[in-house]
C-alpha cells in the first residue's frame, strides 16, 4: 500500500512502515522504516506547523501534515557545531544532520554520498529538490537490467509502486527515486533512473541503487564473505563509529563478499530484535556502505561499485541503476530471512520451474573430472537410477578437445571418442534409463587452445598491447560485442535444441581482468556492459525455453546473486562439498537465500577440498536442506552405502517441498558445537530438523532439540530419522560390542562393514507445540560408556534428522509404549554401565580385561 499526503508517503507492507517525506526547501526527507504502525496514521494534523514565525511551513506539502511522523522524525532543534546552514533562513537546517532519502553533493552533507556526478557545467555539485511524484500499479518495467516482478492474476496483493522525481536547482538534470511495495513479502525495492535534460554531457562517476538514513540503534553490520570453497560465511562487524563497505571488484558478485547484508540492532537473535536486510539484483561489481554519523545516524546504501566506473549521459539520456530489495524484520534474524526467502521465491525466480521441485540430480563432475566415456557415464547413470536419481547431469569435458582445463572451451563440438553416439546419443540412453540429461557449459570463456580462439582472438577481453592474464588457463570472452553474445546464443541454443536437454548447469570460472573492450568508447562502462551483455545471453537463451531448469556456478558461489536468479531457479552453492563446511556456506546463504535456490551435493570422503571424513548420514543431512545433488563414484560404495542412499533419496522424495520450499529457521542452541536447522510447512502440520554436531567433546552431557513455529496446543509426534551406523567408524572400539575380538582392519570386519551396520539412536516422543518450542531433551550422547542402541553416536561431525508431524489417533499409545520401551532399556544400560564401572579402574579397562581374560580370539 502507498499513500501520499502532501508530500507525505507511506509505504506499508504486512509487517512494516516505510514513511519519507518533502521538506520545506524540497529535499527528500526520510522518517520511519520499522514495524508496521497499526493506529490511524494519517487523521492527525501537525499542531504547531502554523505557528511558526516564519509563516511558511511547507515541509511535507504545505497543510496538512502527519502527527506520527513528527513524533518519528529526526529533530532539528539545536545548531551543531560545524554544521553548513543550508539556507540563510533556518541556521538549523543543516544536510549534515538530517535522514535523507537521497543526498547530493556539494550541499553541505558529507557523509558517503549515493552519487559522484560531473554535471554538465563541469561541477561536482548537485541539489536534487522533490519535484513531482507518481503513484502506479505493479513494478516499473526495467529497460536493460532484470528486476523484482509479480504474476498477473496470482492470488497475492499486486505491488504499487513511487515515483519521486528529484530535480538539481540548477539544472536539469532529474534523478528518480522508484520504489515499489511487495506486501506480502514485506520487500521495498528502491532504484534510481538518472536523467540528463541538459546539452552538456554529464558523467557518473557513482550512482547508488538506493540510500537510506535511519537513526542509529547499536546497530551491526553483517555480511557474507570468503573465497573459493569457503563462501558466504557470516561475518558481523560492530559499526562503531566510520564507515563500512562491503564491495567487489572481480567483475562478478563474487565469492569474496555477497551483496547482501544486513543492519542488525545489538542484542538481535534469530528470533527477536530489529534487522534490516538488504541485496541487489545484480551480478557484476557492488558496493554497499555504511557509515555512522558523529550523532549515530546510519547510512547505509548499495549499487554499483564506483570501481572503474563511469557512464557519460548526453542530452536526454538515462541511467537506471540495478534494484535495491530492502527488507525489515522485528523478529530478529530468522523473520527477516523468512522475507527475503519469499521474495526470491516469488518476485525473483522465474520460467516453469519457478515453484517446481527440483529434481534429484546426479553430477558426474567429483566422479571423473575429465576422464570419462559413455561407458563410464552410463555405468553412474545406471547406479544411480537404481539409487533413485531423476536427472543425470554430464559436467565439463564433453567437447572439444576438453580433456583437461587446458583446452577446449569455446568450442561445442561434441568429444567423439568420449560420446560416439553425440549427446543425442546419450540422452536417448539416458531417457531409457528413466532419466532427464543435464549438461554444462561454461560459456563466457575461452581457452587459447581452443578452436574459437584460433578463428577469433579478438572475442577475448585483453588490452592491446598488454600481456593477457589467464585464469584456470582461459580468458574471458568479451560479452560487451555483440557479435560475441550470437556466438554464445547461437552455440548453446542449437546445442539445447538438438538434444533433449531438461537442465543446464551455466558455469564461469575465473574473474574479470583486463577491463576493456576495444566496442568501447569510455572503458567505464565495461563491467556494467559485460552484465547487460551476459542477461542479455541469458535472456535470449532461456527466455524462450522455461522447460529448462538452469544452475547457475561460477567455481562454486562466486556469482551466488539476485541477477543470476532472475535467470537461472537454483545456484551451485560451493565447490565445497564437505557437509561442515557446507554447514557454514548453506547457513550464511540461508540469511538472504531459499533453500530452493541453493544447490547442494552429496560426495565421497575424504572430502576434496578439506581432507575431512566425514559420515555419509552427515553429507546427506546437509545436502538435503537444499536442492539435493549427488556427485561421486558410487563403485566404491559398499552395498550398505548404497542402500542407505536409496533410503535417503526416497526420504527427500518424501519430504522435499518441506525442505525445498518449507519456512527455512536456523535454531541457536546453547552449545557452539552444534547447528539445528529447520523446515517447516505453512499449514503448521511438519517439520524436519537437522541436528549436526562438528568436533565433538568429552561427555557431552545433555542436548536440547526445540521444535519451534509449530501450533501451541495441538499434539504433535517427533521421532528420529533412522540411519545406519558403519562399522568401520568404530575401529578397534568393536571388540566391546563384539562376543569376539576382530582385528580392525581384517577380513571379518570389513566384510562386515559392507554388509551390516549398526543401529544409531531411534527417539520417539509425544507433546504439544508449545513443549516442542521449549524442547525436546534429547537421549544422551555417547559418553565412553559403550555403544547401545538408546545411545546417539554422533562424535564428529555426526548429525541427526528429527521429523515432527501432528499426530494422529494411535500415535499417543505407540509412542508411550516407546518411551516405556526406552526407558527400560536405558535403565538396563545405566545398570550395565554401574556394574562395569565397580568392576574395575574404570569401566573400560575392566570390560576389556574381562574379554581378554576370557573370549579374546584374534583374527588372524
Ligand atoms: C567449477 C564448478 O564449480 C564445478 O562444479 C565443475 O563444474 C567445474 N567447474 C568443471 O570445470
Amino acid at each position: 500500500m502507498i499513500t501520499e499526503e502532501n508530500g507525505f508517503f507511506r509505504l506499508t507492507t504486512d509487517n512494516t512502515d516505510y514513511w519519507l517525506g518533502v521538506t520545506k526547501f524540497g529535499h527528500l526527507e526520510h522518517i520511519y522504516y520499522g514495524p508496521r504502525i497499526r493506529g490511524t496514521v494519517s487523521d492527525g494534523i501537525r499542531q504547531d506547523g502554523d505557528k511558526r514565525e516564519d509563516g511558511e511551513l511547507r515541509e511535507y506539502g504545505s497543510q496538512s501534515c502527519v502527527r506520527e511522523a513528527e513524533a518519528f522524525r529526526l529533530k532539528r532543534t539545536a545548531v551543531i557545531g560545524s554544521g553548513i546552514a543550508y539556507d540563510p533562513s533556518d541556521e538549523l537546517y543543516c544536510l549534515d544532520h538530517m535522514c535523507l532519502e537521497w543526498s547530493g553533493s556539494g550541499c553541505g552533507d558529507y557523509r558517503y554520498p549515493p552519487c559522484e556526478l560531473k554535471m554538465p557545467d563541469g561541477s561536482f555539485v548537485q541539489d536534487f529538490v522533490y519535484d513531482g511524484y507518481l503513484i502506479v500499479d505493479g513494478c516499473v518495467k526495467m529497460g536493460t537490467l532484470p528486476g523484482a516482478y509479480m504474476e498477473a492474476g496470482g492470488n497475492r496483493k499486486q505491488p504499487r509502486s513511487l515515483l519521486v522525481t528529484l530535480k538539481d536547482k540548477k539544472m536539469k538534470v532529474y534523478l528518480k527515486l522508484i520504489y515499489t511495495v511487495f506486501e506480502e513479502t514485506n520487500v521495498i525495492t528502491r532504484r534510481v533512473v538518472l536523467v540528463n535534460g541538459e546539452k552538456e554531457k554529464l558523467s557518473v562517476r557513482q550512482l547508488a541503487s538506493m540510500m537510506l538514513d535511519i537513526p542509529g540503534r547499536n546497530y551491526r553490520v553483517m555480511t557474507l564473505e570468503g573465497g573459493w570453497a569457503k563462501e558466504a560465511h557470516l561475518h558481523s562487524y560492530e559499526l562503531d563509529g566510520g564507515m563500512h563497505v562491503n564491495a567487489s571488484s572481480t567483475g562478478s558478485s563474487s565469492n569474496r563478499r555477497n551483496p547482501a547484508y544486513m543492519l542488525a540492532e545489538e542484542g538481535a537473535d534469530q528470533n527477536a530484535g530489529y534487522v534490516y536486510g538488504f541485496n541487489l539484483i545484480y551480478s557484476g561489481n557492488h558496493m554497499s556502505f555504511t557509515e555512522v554519523s558523529a550523532q549515530g545516524i546510519v547510512r547505509t546504501g548499495i549499487g554499483i561499485s564506483p570501481h572503474c566506473f563511469e557512464w557519460e549521459l548526453g542530452t536526454e539520456d538515462s541511467f537506471e541503476t540495478p534494484e535495491a530489495v530492502l527488507t525489515f524484520s522485528a523478529e530478529g534474524f530468522n523473520g527477516m530471512s523468512r522475507n527475503f526467502h519469499d521474495f526470491v521465491r516469488e518476485n525473483v525466480v522465474r520460467g516453469a520451474w519457478k515453484r517446481k521441485s527440483r529434481p534429484v540430480l546426479f553430477n558426474n563432475w567429483e566422479a571423473h573430472f575429465f576422464n570419462f566415456n559413455e561407458k563410464k557415464l552410463l555405468q553412474l547413470a545406471k547406479e544411480s537410477k537404481r539409487l533413485g536419481a531423476e536427472l543425470f547431469v554430464l559436467d565439463d569435458g564433453w567437447f572439444g578437445a576438453r580433456n583437461s582445463d587446458k583446452a577446449g572451451l569455446g568450442d561445442y563440438s561434441v568429444n567423439r571418442r568420449k560420446l560416439p553416439g553425440g549427446l543425442s546419443g546419450l540422452a536417448d540412453k539416458l531417457g531409457k534409463l528413466g532419466l532427464q540429461f543435464g549438461l554444462w557449459f561454461e560459456p563466457e570463456m575461452v581457452n587459447e587452445d581452443s578452436e574459437l580462439y584460433r578463428a577469433h582472438p579478438e572475442y577475448v577481453v585483453r588490452i592491446p598491447g598488454r600481456q593477457a592474464v589467464q585464469g584456470r588457463n582461459q580468458y574471458v570472452l568479451d560479452l560487451c560485442r555483440r557479435e560475441v553474445q550470437n556466438y554464445i546464443v547461437e552455440q548453446v541454443s542449437a546445442i539445447l535444441d538438438g538434444n533433449k536437454i531438461s537442465y543446464v548447469k551455466w558455469d564461469m570460472n575465473r574473474h574479470i581482468a583486463e577491463n576493456y573492450s576495444p566496442v568501447l568508447s569510455n572503458q567505464g562502462e565495461f563491467y556494467h556492459r559485460y552484465i547487460m551483455g551476459l542477461y542479455s545471453v541469458l535472456g535470449r537463451i532461456f527466455g524462450p525455453r522455461p522447460h529448462i531448469l538452469v544452475e547457475s556456478c561460477s567455481s562454486g558461489g562466486n556469482r551466488f546473486d539476485l541477477g543470476m536468479l532472475c535467470y537461472s531457479q537454483q545456484i551451485w552453492a560451493s565447490d565445497d562439498t564437505d557437509p561442515v563446511e557446507r554447514l557454514k556456506i548453506q547457513e550464511g546463504l540461508s540469511y538472504f537465500y531459499p533453500l530452493s535456490s541453493m544447490g547442494a551435493h552429496v560426495s565421497l570422503t575424504p572430502h576434496q577440498q578439506t581432507l575431512r571424513q566425514t559420515p555419509l548420514s552427515t553429507r546427506f543431512h546437509a545436502a538435503a536442506f537444499g536442492c539435493l545433488g549427488f556427485e561421486l563414484e558410487l563403485k566404491y560404495l559398499t552395498s550398505k552405502e548404497k542402500e542407505e542412499i536409496r533410503g535417503e533419496i526416497v526420504f527427500y522424495k518424501a519430504n522435499r517441498r518441506l525442505f525445498q520450499y518449507g519456512d527455512f529457521s536456523r535454531i541457536t542452541l546453547p552449545k557452539d558445537n552444534k547447528v539445528l536447522w529447520q523446515c517447516m510447512d505453512r499449514e503448521k502440520e511438519k517439520a524436519v530438523s537437522g541436528f549436526f554436531q562438528t568436533m565433538s567433546r568429552a561427555v557431552e552431557g545433555y542436548d536440547y532439540l526445540p521444535v519451534p513455529g509449530l501450533e501451541a496446543d495441538t499434539v504433535y509426534r517427533i521421532q528420529t530419522v533412522e540411519q545406519y551406523l558403519y562399522i568401520k567408524r568404530f575401529g578397534a572400539l568393536m571388540k566391546h560390542v563384539l562376543p569376539v575380538e576382530l582385528n580392525p582392519d581384517g577380513m571379518i570386519l570389513r566384510t562386515a562393514n559392507r554388509h551390516y551396520t549398526l543401529k544409531d539412536c531411534v527417539e520417539t516422543y509425544m507433546a504439544d507445540g508449545q513443549m516442542l518450542a521449549h524442547g525436546v531433551l534429547l537421549s544422551n550422547q555417547f559418553m565412553g560408556s559403550y555403544y547401545n542402541e538408546h545411545t546417539r553416536m554422533l562424535g564428529d561431525f555426526g548429525s541427526q534428522l528429527y521429523v515432527t508431524e501432528k499426530a494422529g489417533s494411535g500415535d499417543k499409545t505407540e509412542a508411550e509404549n516407546r518411551t516405556k520401551a526406552g526407558n527400560k532399556a536405558k535403565k538396563e544400560n545405566l545398570i550395565r554401565t554401574e556394574n562395569q564401572i565397580e568392576a574395575g579402574a574404570g569401566h573400560k579397562t575392566g570390560k576389556r580385561e574381562e574379554r581378554q581374560d576370557g573370549k579374546r580370539r584374534e583374527e588372524k
